[in-house]
């Protein structure tokens, strides 16, 4: 078959190219020079086998490789070990975003007829996932304040499967007792899934606490640039039997370019996690003694109501995010977002730079007014994610906000 062909694309003897010219045939991989510094790039999504049975060994996992991009690619392979590697857990993979790494820990776990236990806390998107999604498959959920142990006990049915908290709340920044809930969830037969995306393995590593399963959002702090969207589920290999699975099977897989991105940005973490977390601290502690400030959340600061346990369970580190809530209300927050005029207004969080978010208008807008109420959080709430510009920065850029107040 022949395919239309300009005048550049004829050969010196002046033939036509055809199809069978241009498709790519089965050759040697180029001869590597030398081991690159940098790991390359696999964008391909099929992967040539040697033969039937080879193939059918590579699809069934008795031999190490790649057949099809959507069951694992090497990008995908080297994001996964590096993030078991820092949660210390025994499986990992990656998915398509933070959300659907949550929801194949919930679907590799839950059968029709099961329930969840979920904290009252969790991020606005997870909150739905149990309560409007997995209802319709058959799964029922209970939602808790995970920092009051009693309650939380009294919320398991039979039928609990899974507990599922976050290591630092959104916006409210709780912190709840992950090792006292791992031991309330194995004595009634339930895994612990803890959400540690605010937290990432620097500030807090959940499975040394006694979680089962641990998930976060690589969009966020891990990658840090504001540039992909991806997540992770690592976890114990006795909570792993359906979960590879399950991802291939509801397609939550990932892109090559980002799984590469993601992983160039974890080389950083310890250094922006630090520098961030320390500009939180001096943010908090400006922020609270600012007359404008109705309160300030930070388990960094002694008036925290987790502080302590804060304190113990991440061994001194507290995260680089903070929540305010101005006296002035809705007024106030838009004058404070528009005099804030360094700080983006990004509804996401763990950016290089330092970001806001009003969650009232974002992450908690379809939540009704009293609930959102009781949580504490108000049109006057601002959360900050910190980046890693100098303090001197961040608190000018703050003022800039605060005085526009007014
Ligand atoms: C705590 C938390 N968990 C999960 C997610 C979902 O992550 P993604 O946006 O990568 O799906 C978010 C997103 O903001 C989040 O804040």
């Amino acid at each position: 078959m022949s395919i239309p062909t300009d005048d550049h694309r004829r050969t010196p003897h002046g033939h036509s190219l055809t199809s069978d010219d241009v498709c790519p045939r089965p050759s040697p991989l180029p001869r590597q020079i030398a081991e690159p510094a940098a790991p390359p790039i696999y964008p391909a999504s099929v992967y040539r086998c040697g033969s039937p049975d080879e193939a059918a060994r590579l699809l069934a996992g008795e031999v190490a490789g790649y057949v099809y991009s959507r069951d694992g690619h090497p990008n995908a392979d080297l994001l996964a070990e590096k993030c078991r590697e820092l949660h210390q857990a025994e499986r990992a993979t990656v998915c398509s975003s933070g959300m659907a790494a949550l929801a194949l820990a919930a679907l590799a776990h839950l059968q029709q007829g099961q329930h969840v236990v979920v904290s009252n806390q969790l991020y606005g998107r997870s909150t739905q996932l149990f309560a409007a999604e997995l209802p319709r498959l058959g799964m029922e959920s209970s939602e808790v304040d995970t920092c009051d142990l009693p309650a939380t006990a009294a919320a398991f049915r039979p039928q609990t499967r899974l507990l599922v908290v976050e290591t630092i709340t959104n916006p409210r920044l709780r912190v709840c007792d992950l090792a006292a809930l791992a031991e309330l969830a194995h004595a009634r037969g339930a895994l612990l899934l803890v959400d540690n995306t605010f937290a990432t393995p620097v500030v807090c590593r959940p499975i040394e606490l006694g979680a089962d399963l641990v998930v976060e959002s690589l969009t966020k702090l891990m990658s840090g640039h504001s540039d992909v969207l991806l997540g992770f589920l690592c976890g114990r290999a006795a909570a792993w039997q359906r979960v590879v699975a399950t991802q291939s099977t509801w397609g939550w897989s990932t892109s090559p370019f980002d799984c590469w991105l993601a992983l160039r940005g974890l080389g950083t973490l310890a250094l922006r996690a630090e520098r961030a977390g320390a500009n939180a601290l001096a943010a908090a502690q400006y922020l609270a003694a600012r007359g404008e400030i109705a309160h300030v959340d930070y388990p960094g600061l002694q008036a925290h109501p987790d502080h302590a346990l804060a304190a113990r369970q991440f061994a001194g580190r507290f995260g680089n995010m903070v929540t305010f809530s101005l006296k002035g209300g809705r007024k106030a927050a838009e004058r404070f977002i528009a005099g804030a005029r360094q700080i983006a207004f990004c509804p996401s969080l763990g950016d290089l730079s330092t970001t806001l978010s009003h969650p009232a208008s974002t992450s908690h807008r379809t939540m009704p007014d009293a609930a959102r109420e009781t949580l504490g959080i108000s049109f006057g709430t601002i959360r900050l994610s910190l980046g890693i510009e100098s303090a001197a920065w961040v608190q000018a850029a703050l003022a800039e906000g605060l005085n526009a107040v007014g």
